[in-house]
């Protein structure tokens, strides 16, 4: 089949004390902490490293300041791994590190790693709901969760030049089996891993003259997650990157929050899932940025 997920994501970072606590309120799990880098984990096994000195694996950063310096992608067995590094490699370098990493670059100069998928199930419960008609929940009052821990990191979105951009997208659909699911020709490409059943697992941004991270968006397991979520980033002091919303293209709930490491990070929950009988869609112009985005005229008001 080819790449499942998101296998690990790295950073590199200038103030690591400031990055930890914010993915530790984000509700990632710290599994290694050192003088230079940490790294966190998700629920489903996933790694995010934030270092202040990443190794001479990587490419040069794309950008000034933090920012996102590689994603690896896991892969489901050794023999499409073995593949997918051929095809990577036909005209770049690969280097392997010492824990089987296959380390390459895409051509905006994003870090790209493949390796052996290792999945972790996680336990997903989403709240039981009721509606006239259909109710799943009796005698039961719902508790706050406080706050939200990502299952998983679900995509990853780039920007990346706007001039050569059918190739940045030909590196990964053509090399490395990700399929187009909606191509906005004003913006950008969104595009599904073949093991993955979200309508988008990547989306390759164009900008004018500008490459960079945007986001990475962890799935949460509801719409609840979301909300206190990023209530409790906010009482933790970090700062709401877009009003909370449902998205056009890929249907999930978002909420956005600027992160010290570069970019955003979303908390997703219920994207749309599709199959191979969801046609790649051609948008000639940009559909509207999402479904809804919360809406209030008590701005000005505490509460
Ligand atoms: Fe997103």
């Amino acid at each position: 089949m080819g790449i499942q997920r998101i296998e690990s994501a790295t950073y590199s970072i200038d103030d690591l004390d400031e990055c930890v606590r914010f993915f530790d309120d984000f509700g990632l799990f710290l599994v290694e902490r050192t003088d230079e880098h940490a790294v966190f984990e998700t629920l489903t096994g996933q790694t995010l490293h934030l270092d202040t000195d990443p190794g001479p694996l990587l490419p040069p950063p794309v950008e000034n300041g933090p920012t996102l310096r590689e994603v690896v992608w896991g892969v489901d067995t050794r023999q499409e791994l073995d593949r997918l590094v051929a095809a990577a490699g036909k005209d770049r370098e690969i280097r392997v590190s010492a824990d089987g990493v296959h380390h390459t670059v895409d051509e905006s100069g994003f870090g790209v790693g493949l390796t052996l998928a290792r999945p972790r199930p996680a336990p997903v419960i989403p709240r039981p709901a009721n509606a006239l008609g259909s109710v799943d929940r009796w005698n039961t009052a719902l508790e706050p969760l406080g706050r939200a821990f990502p299952l998983r990191m679900c995509h990853v979105a780039l920007n990346i030049r706007k001039e050569g951009r059918q190739e940045a997208v030909a590196f990964y659909t053509d090399r490395l089996g990700f399929r187009p699911t909606d191509v906005v020709e004003p913006m950008g490409v969104f595009m599904q891993a073949p093991g993955d059943d979200d309508q988008h697992t990547m989306l390759l941004c164009h900008r004018p003259d500008r490459t960079g991270v945007n986001h990475i968006a962890y799935e949460v397991p509801g719409f609840d997650d979301v909300i206190e979520g990023g209530n409790y980033m906010i009482d933790k002091g970090w700062r709401e990157a877009r009003r909370l919303g449902r998205h056009t293209v890929g249907s999930n709930v978002f909420r956005f929050v600027h992160a010290p490491c570069g970019g955003r990070v979303e908390y997703a929950a219920d994207m749309d899932r599709v199959d191979d009988s969801y046609e790649t869609r051609h948008h000639e112009t940009t559909p509207p940025h999402h479904i809804w985005a919360l809406r209030t005229n008590r701005d000005n008001e505490a509460s």
